[in-house]
């Protein structure tokens, strides 16, 4: 087992499996809850791995827990690559801002990085934590209300398929069946390994009532569907204001989001669908009779970290352009800074002059697209030896759809 140590006294190792349900309350109380029962641990266990989850110890006593779980990542131009997905950070209030996040967040990427994963993503509680240690908002989705009292499909919106409630022993291994057709869709889709499916739907059907529609092709075949819990208003009356949380949302086309969106807005008692992390590009407002029963606000989605950069920029396509010499400096992972020459025939290393110089989370941004390079140089995040290369930068990274996550996890 390695350990390396804080200057503030800190170890940080991975967690022996007898160890990890302590870690896990020590997350949740990081989020002011209180322990699981053994029947949520039961469930939770699954998403563990023994050797993926890194603690900070203050001697013998767990001070602090990152976990991490395999996942693969679809970047532009549809391969996908090893991915850690990272969630389950947590530290304990009395040892707050003594190096702990740092010292597990170090850990973590150096395993990534041993383990062959290009990537490192997650989901961040707050948007300050992790820009130091590399991640940067690769996508942004839209947070989607739909008023259902309001809402009617148009009548030239088309059908595509038939939608059914699944029964929620059937949910996990249809979908996660399905799922793999739907990954390559977009940029930015993750792949599901068993874990992420412990993690968001396991707990969620045997203790939230979740209930997931799924929606089939006219051949049988399961190809998208939602997740959805109703929660009543505080009255308790079910006639009142009850909202339906849409927590997952897939579709193979949009024939089959239209279905997905009309099961949606149809189901009775419901005030207002609330949609969490929507694709940018989502047309619900363009299929509606009343757009305005829509409202919306977007916000950071995926953050990612390019644990390797070479093979991060090697894999994926690029737009028609000048090539670009592009200098990334990745204090964390140094074997990540150099320079490299991206055109549409891919990447190479170079020793030329850079025209562009950006830091490891300033290259995530960029990376699936979301953000355009000649944004970031306006913004102070790219440093600039040559303007005249913004425009083609910014064609090189561009991508036909905005790049999308939508797995919580
Ligand atoms: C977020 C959290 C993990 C940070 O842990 P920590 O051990 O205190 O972090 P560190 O001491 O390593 O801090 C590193 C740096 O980040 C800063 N930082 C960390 N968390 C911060 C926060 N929430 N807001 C502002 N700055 C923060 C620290 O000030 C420090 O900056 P410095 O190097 O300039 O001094 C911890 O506060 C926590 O458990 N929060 C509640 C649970 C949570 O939000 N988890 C994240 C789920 S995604």
């Amino acid at each position: 087992m390695t350990q390396t140590l804080s200057p503030t006294g800190l170890a940080f190792r991975t967690v022996p499996e007898d160890r990890l349900r302590g870690a896990h309350d020590l997350f949740l109380a990081a989020l002011h809850e209180k322990p699981g029962s053994d029947e949520s641990w039961d469930v939770m266990r699954q998403a563990y791995v023994a050797d993926r989850t890194f603690g900070a110890f203050d001697g013998d006593r767990q001070v602090g827990t990152a976990v991490s779980f395999p996942a693969d990542l679809t970047v532009p131009g549809g391969e996908m690559l090893p991915m850690a997905g990272v969630t389950y950070v947590g530290v304990r209030t009395d040892y707050r801002r003594r190096g702990a996040l740092t010292g597990m967040m170090r850990a973590q990427l150096e395993d990534a990085e041993e383990r062959g994963e290009v990537f490192a993503a997650l989901h961040a509680s707050e948007p300050v934590i992790y820009g130091r240690f590399g991640y940067g908002v690769a996508t942004i989705a839209r947070d989607i209300k739909v008023n259902s009292k309001r809402a009617r499909l148009r009548d030239d919106v088309p059908v595509a398929g038939t939608v059914r409630l699944l029964d929620g022993d059937e949910v996990v291994p249809a979908c996660s069946a399905a799922y793999p057709a739907l990954q390559r869709t977009r940029a930015g889709l993750m792949g599901r390994s068993e874990q992420w499916w412990a993690l968001s739907y396991h707990r969620r059907i045997k203790t939230d009532h979740l209930l997931v529609a799924a929606h089939f092709s006219a051949a049988g075949d399961i190809d998208g569907w939602v997740s959805y819990k109703p929660a009543q208003a505080t009255s308790g009356d079910v006639r009142a204001n009850a909202t339906l949380y849409v927590l997952d949302f897939q579709a193979a086309d949009q024939g089959v989001a239209n279905d997905l969106w009309r099961h949606l807005v149809g189901v009775d008692l419901i005030e207002d669908v609330m949609a969490y992390f929507r694709p940018l590009d989502d047309p619900i407002e363009a299929m509606l009779v009343d757009a305005y029963a829509v409202r919306s606000e977007s916000e950071g989605e995926l953050w990612l970290r390019v644990v390797d950069v070479p093979a991060a920029l090697a894999a994926r396509t690029y737009g028609i352009a000048e090539p670009v010499v592009v200098e990334v400096v990745d204090s964390l992972l140094p074997g990540n800074s150099g320079r490299y020459r991206v055109s549409p025939q891919g990447m190479e290393r170079t020793t030329d002059q850079p025209a562009l110089t950006m830091a490891a989370d300033a290259l995530a941004m960029v990376y699936l697209g979301t953000w355009r390079p000649s944004v970031l140089a306006a913004t102070g995040r790219i440093a600039v030896a040559d303007p005249a290369a913004l425009p083609a930068a910014d064609r090189l990274f561009a991508v036909d759809q905005p790049a999308w996550n939508g797995s919580l996890f």
